[in-house]
């Protein structure tokens, strides 16, 4: 999964009158659909949700043509014929799973890029994405150690095998990009911010192939892999910020059946059973 995929569905039982800003409107040469944008005294805002009757619900639309979270309140009807060609029936006696919520990663490249704005537009941009009058993101993933959105390769024990992790540093990126925008981000939200880790690649020490972009890692390591993420969970408490979850690492399954080379840790179902 891209991190930046930020996509969004809605069919909520919610309402509000709120006044908005609209969204600036802009085209992307050589792309197909506008984006909004954002500048230090303007970013569109979307209306906070507020509960509406139970007959009828919402619906955000975003399209190709331009819409961005357009808000239409709607109500259900009970027809059992319709001459449209998709109907969607909504069984309101029966419910499934909680989502938890929506939201998107804070890599480096991420951090580059918010750190490269105004401070003004900074706050507006944070604002749009996780404040009540944007779109309130509740779950950021957050890259442990270096990706594919990172200006170069890095671990945070790079070098000689070291099996206490004595050397185990957080990167210049963490503090400079990552722990700040995070910080950053919480301060606007109307909740903390749940936190969710997932490693791309393991020191190249931990690995079978000995290299970022292959291999799986032994399992000889891991103990001490186990460890570099409570490490990990550990040194971002200390920065104040405390993780929600990890993952057992970034796309496990596409890095095993990849013909390329990729930065990757490859896992397979049969590696995740003791
Ligand atoms: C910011 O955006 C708003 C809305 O598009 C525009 O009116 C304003 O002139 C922009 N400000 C700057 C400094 O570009
Ligand atoms: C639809 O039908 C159900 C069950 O017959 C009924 O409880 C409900 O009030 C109806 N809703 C509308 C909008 O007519
Ligand atoms: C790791 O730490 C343990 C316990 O302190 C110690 O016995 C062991 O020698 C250390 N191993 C290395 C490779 O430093
Ligand atoms: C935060 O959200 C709760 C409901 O989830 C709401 O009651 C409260 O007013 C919100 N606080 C702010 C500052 O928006
Ligand atoms: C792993 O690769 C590094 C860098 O090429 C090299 O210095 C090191 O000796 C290699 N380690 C093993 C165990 O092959």
């Amino acid at each position: 999964m891209s991190p930046h995929t930020w996509s969004l569905l809605l069919l909520l039982c919610l309402d509000a009158v709120t006044a908005h800003e609209k969204c600036i409107s802009k085209l992307i040469p050589n792309t197909e659909s506008p984006v909004c944008v954002c500048n230090a005294s303007y970013c569109d805002t979307i209306p906070a949700l507020e509960k509406i009757s139970s007959s009828h619900y919402v619906l955000y639309t975003t399209s190709k043509s331009g819409e961005r979270l357009k808000k239409d309140v709607q109500s259900f009807t009970n027809s059992s014929s319709s001459t449209r060609s998709t109907v969607v029936k909504i069984n309101i006696e029966k419910e499934y799973q909680t989502i938890i919520g929506w939201g998107g990663a804070v890599t480096d490249a991420v951090g580059i890029n918010i750190n490269s704005l105004s401070i003004e537009a900074q706050k507006k941009l944070l604002e749009s994405y996780f404040s009540r009058e944007g779109l309130e993101y509740n779950l950021v993933r957050v890259p442990i150690g270096g990706t594919d959105f990172s200006t170069h390769l890095y671990t945070y024990d790079d070098g000689k095998e070291d099996l206490n992790l004595t050397h185990f540093s957080l990167s210049a990126e963490d503090l400079e990009y990552k722990i700040p925008v995070l910080k950053s981000a919480n301060s606007y939200s109307n909740n903390t911010l749940q936190l969710l880790g997932s490693a791309w690649y393991a020191p190249d020490w931990m690995k079978t192939h000995n290299h970022t972009n292959s291999g799986y890692i032994k399992t000889s390591m891991y103990q001490t892999w186990a460890d570099y993420h409570v490490k990990f969970l550990e040194s971002y408490k200390e920065h104040g910020l405390n993780f929600w979850g990890i993952t057992t690492g970034n796309e496990p399954s596409f890095a095993s059946f990849m013909p390329l080379e990729i930065a990757c840790n490859k896992w397979q179902p049969k590696q995740m059973v003791c």
